[in-house]
């Protein structure tokens, strides 16, 4: 009975660390996504598995560098079930960064995943935030091979300090991890968010969320 009882406990336990551990798990081989479909449903509609090839399992061009002439001097190039139609439903994706000497991937989060991110060229300073009241700054220096984790949620960022450019790979524990650039949410909003209520959360005057919105029309 009384085995029984912890039986069924471990089992509890391990069903919703299923259900809390990110996408939900497949239910079939695959799911090469239909990009056509107008179904919505929780990830994207499955094609004939009869039709897929192996080219809905490929992707080519990570060896390229994105282009880091931007204002933050950092190029994200997200590889997810939208650009390998055959993720869909398997829960990782994948990316590759690049860094000018001196970019920012500025503090952003990812809702759905966590992230493992190598260092493949260069150096970067990273850190990671934990959630209220301890904020707490998790930061490391990183140089080449070395892998550095961010929590599921967890506001993070890279930075370059290196008279170098970087280039970092990532593995994120979602087929669809979705990015919140912090700067952007509460900054750039459209609608915008209202002045007044900035102002309040961020102590300053309105003069200043001003200037800050004008950084992200
Ligand atoms: C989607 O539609 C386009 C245009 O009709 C077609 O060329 C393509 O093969 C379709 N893709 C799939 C996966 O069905
Ligand atoms: C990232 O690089 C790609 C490829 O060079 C480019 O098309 C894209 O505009 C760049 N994105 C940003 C935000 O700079």
């Amino acid at each position: 009975m009384e085995f029984r009882a912890v039986l069924l406990g471990i089992l509890l336990a391990s069903s919703i660390a299923g259900a809390l551990a990110g996408d939900p798990s497949p239910v079939q081989d695959f799911c090469v996504a239909d990009v056509n479909s107008s179904l919505f449903v929780n990830g994207l509609a499955c094609k004939n598995p009869k039709l897929a090839t192996a080219m809905d399992f490929f992707f080519s061009g990570l060896d390229k560098a994105g282009d880091t002439g931007n204002r933050v001097g950092s190029n994200v190039t997200l590889v997810n079930a939208a650009r390998i139609p055959g993720l869909n439903t398997l829960g990782i994706s994948l990316a590759r960064i690049d860094y000018a000497a001196g970019g920012l991937n500025p503090p952003h989060t990812h809702p759905r995943a966590t992230e493992i991110l190598t260092v493949v060229e260069g150096s970067l300073v990273v850190g990671f935030v934990t959630s209220n009241p301890e904020n707490r700054l998790f930061l490391k220096s990183l140089n080449r091979g070395d892998v550095f984790v961010f929590p599921v949620g967890l506001v993070h960022f890279q930075f370059n300090y290196g008279k170098t450019p970087a280039v970092a790979i990532a593995a994120l524990s979602s087929q669809n991890p979705g990015v919140i650039t912090v700067a952007n949410a509460v900054f750039g909003s459209k609608p915008g968010i209202d002045d007044g209520v900035l102002a309040k959360a961020f102590q300053v005057d309105q003069g200043v969320i001003e200037d800050l919105k004008a950084q992200f029309k």
